[in-house]
């Protein structure tokens, strides 16, 4: 698929990886790129560097409504990019209710689920075009001390798979971005090589270009996938034993 001229949108866009697609897009000459944002004055600063080819969009993805009145405004789009996400960075166990782990699912699972079906009309209708959910290596493995996160990632991850079979006589392309460690507010906490935002947003265009079903973004996501393929059994204990011994550095 061609990026030149399409029609973007992205959720949790203000900042970080999703900031990082809407440069990307533009970069790759999109003609449009609606900006997803909870609050829209946090799009203002994309707004007033790209004009009218970023338009701001309120968005909060587990609001029906307001997926539904974006799935209204944002009828032109053939690119769908579910990059909103939280990690709550409360244990499954330990964290004292569940909360944290229904956030996430809510947010990173169910939210990508609603924007698939409100979008999946609009992008029959041009054509078919193309969804993109960012995932994480926490869905290729569970790491141990990122407790709800993980499972809500992998729940996206067979999500994918699933509306890429629903929506093949359509058209629709569906990717799953394995992305490793990225410099964002999300990770502020964690040490360590990082890539940049505008990175994973270019290696997102790559795999629609390409129409690819699953795509690691960066060196961590390859290292954890050959990890898994190696020992499955041994990496999860190897990760196990890290976080006993409070050595996997995720700031906790
Ligand atoms: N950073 C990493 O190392 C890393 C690694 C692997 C995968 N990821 C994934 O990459 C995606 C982007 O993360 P990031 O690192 O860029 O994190 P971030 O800087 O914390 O940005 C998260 C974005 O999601 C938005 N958001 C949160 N809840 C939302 C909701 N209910 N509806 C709509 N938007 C919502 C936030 O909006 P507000 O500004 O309003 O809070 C913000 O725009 C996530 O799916 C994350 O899981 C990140």
């Amino acid at each position: 698929m061609d990026i030149e001229g399409a029609v973007a949108i992205v959720t949790g866009a203000n900042r970080g990886i999703g900031e990082g697609f809407v440069r990307a897009f533009i970069e790759a000459g999109a003609e449009k790129v609606y900006v997803g944002a909870r609050n829209t004055a946090d799009a203002a600063h994309l707004v007033d560097n790209f004009g009218d080819r970023a338009i701001a969009v309120a968005l909060d993805v587990t609001d029906g409504a307001q997926v539904a009145a974006a799935a209204e405004m944002c009828s032109d789009v053939s690119v769908v990019v579910n990059n909103a996400g939280v990690f709550t960075d409360r244990l499954l166990i330990a964290a004292d209710d569940m909360s944290g782990a229904r956030q996430e699912m809510e947010v990173n699972y169910f939210g990508t689920l609603a924007m698939c079906r409100a979008f999946a009309p609009i992008l029959a209708a041009n054509g078919g075009g193309a969804i993109v959910n960012v995932l994480s290596a926490a869905a290729l493995v569970d790491i141990p001390n990122m407790g709800g996160y993980g499972p809500s990632k992998t729940a996206t991850r067979f999500l994918s798979a699933g509306v890429r079979a629903e929506l093949a006589d359509q058209g629709t392309q569906v990717t799953a971005l394995i992305v490793g460690s990225v410099e964002t507010r999300m990770s502020a906490h964690v040490k360590g090589r990082k890539e940049q935002p505008i990175d994973v947003g270019r290696a997102g265009i790559k795999a629609i270009r390409h129409n690819l079903d699953e795509m690691d973004t960066d060196w961590m996501a390859t290292k954890v996938r050959a990890s898994v393929a190696l020992d499955p059994k041994g990496y999860e204990r190897r990760l196990a034993e890290l976080l006993k011994a409070d050595v996997l550095d995720t700031g906790r």
